[in-house]
């Protein structure tokens, strides 16, 4: 594909695009398809009544009566992702059941064998990841009215009502926020080959004031998310079989491989935007310690391939940072700064945000008394699998290391 021989260094929108990445939507796909053609209609008629199937304890009779389709007459790249969102919801549903500790550890080869198929021609893994359940999942309820919460809903729901709407919907509104500093990215690096200093100042504030705006959108998460059914039902049919000792093993897809696999649940870490904009600052994520760059680096294997290209280009690019520093110009600085301050914004609000979804409510859920200084393992765990304070702690200190001036 084109995107590999293109740099971002060349500048324009259109590079971009050829990274997948959208002018006004950026890393979310645009107008995401909500119909497979009809020989796929089980597969929607299970994703489409999922919560009511669990309910009635039919959901996975419904799955393993399913015909075994072939993926070869799903063309195009937006159907390939409307059938891997379908999968995903499907095998999450089949997986956790009720969320009630009945697992299964097989999935049906009906299923596994399509969903594994599907999933090599996307270069995705087959686990529900970001890329499906927030950047494909959308669709505006008045075509001509704008993209606000009120005006969107997602394409299809796990139990617990609204809850997913709302995290996966703020999530997307998080990333369109975030698109309009993704747009500054090609004046960024065509102003350091040009050594055009005043465009470049220009520029980091603009990104930085789209990033506080993109904070400001974060807020949206209170008023639509209650912390209970996040932690005690969404966040359980998000989870993946990667250091979850209900799957200590993985999953085995039947007819697919002979032994389990071991993939990491649905998580915005999956999300390229903050990856993103580390990239473009220079912070340098090993400084926060070692594991969680590496889960960093991890997550970037759940992101779609043009994505992780736009981020590997991005890196082979010209550093910000270096020619920020490279030149004795006080305002420049102070603008490289204002970014670092904006993303370090950002990761302060995220884990206030985590302390309220998945802390609070664990400890609750545990019967510990708030003050507590030792973390359970329950509320140790997101749904990446990772130990979740100290691995968000030490991202957030590495992109404050990264501030030229202190304090
Ligand atoms: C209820 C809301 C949220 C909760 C409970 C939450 C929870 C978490 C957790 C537990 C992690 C650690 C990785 C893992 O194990 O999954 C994480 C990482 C991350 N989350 Fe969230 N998250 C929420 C909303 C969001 C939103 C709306 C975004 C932005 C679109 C976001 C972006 C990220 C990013 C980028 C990381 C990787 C760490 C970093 O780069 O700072 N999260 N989140």
């Amino acid at each position: 594909m084109a995107h590999e021989q293109v740099s971002p260094m060349e500048s324009s929108w259109e590079i971009l695009e050829e990274y997948h990445i959208d002018k006004d939507v950026g890393f979310a796909l645009p107008n995401p398809l909500e119909e497979l053609p009809h020989d796929y209609d089980a597969w929607i008629f299970i994703a489409k009544n999922l919560p009511e199937l669990i309910e009635i304890g039919q959901l996975r009779a419904e799955v393993e009566k399913l015909p075994m389709l072939s993926v070869d007459d799903l063309q195009g790249h937006k159907v390939q992702r409307l059938a891997h969102l379908v999968l995903g919801y499907i095998t999450m549903a089949y997986v956790w059941g009720r969320g009630d500790g009945d697992v299964r550890k097989v999935l049906p080869s009906n299923i596994a064998v399509p969903y594994c198929k599907l999933s090599e021609k996307l270069g995705l893994p087959p686990i529900l990841v970001y890329a499906d359940c927030v950047l494909a999942n959308w669709k505006k309820k008045d075509p001509r009215g704008s993209m606000t919460y009120e005006n969107m809903d997602i394409l299809f729901y796990f139990p617990g009502g609204d809850c997913g709407k709302g995290f996966f919907l703020v999530s997307l509104l998080v990333e369109l926020a975030a698109a309009s500093a993704i747009k500054v990215i090609p004046i960024i690096l065509s102003a350091i080959q040009h050594q055009d200093l005043d465009t470049l100042r220009k520029a980091l504030l603009d990104i930085a004031s789209c990033l506080y705006k993109a904070r400001e959108v974060f807020y949206q998460i209170h008023e639509h998310v209650d912390p209970k059914l996040f932690f005690g039902v969404l966040r359980i049919y998000l989870s993946g079989w990667k250091g979850n000792s209900q799957l200590p093993e993985g999953l085995l897809y039947e007819g697919v491989w002979d032994t389990p696999k071991k993939f990491a649940g649905g998580s915005a870490a999956q999300s390229s935007i903050f990856q993103c904009f580390d990239v473009l600052l220079g912070i340098q994520q090993s400084a926060g310690g070692e594991s969680a760059a590496k889960f960093l680096q991890e997550m970037r294997t759940y992101m779609p391939p043009a994505h992780q290209d736009f981020l590997h280009s991005l890196e082979a690019g010209p550093s910000v940072r270096e020619f920020v520093l490279s030149n004795s110009d006080a305002s420049l600085k102070e603008a490289y700064d204002e970014c670092v301050r904006a993303l370090v914004s950002l990761r302060n609000y995220h884990l206030q945000i985590v302390a309220k979804y998945i802390v609070i409510p664990a400890r609750q859920q545990s019967g510990k008394n708030e003050a507590s200084e030792e973390p359970s393992e329950l509320e140790n765990k997101g749904t990446g699998g990772t130990d979740i304070m100290n691995f968000l702690k030490s991202v957030r200190s590495a992109t404050e290391k990264s501030l030229l001036k202190e304090g």
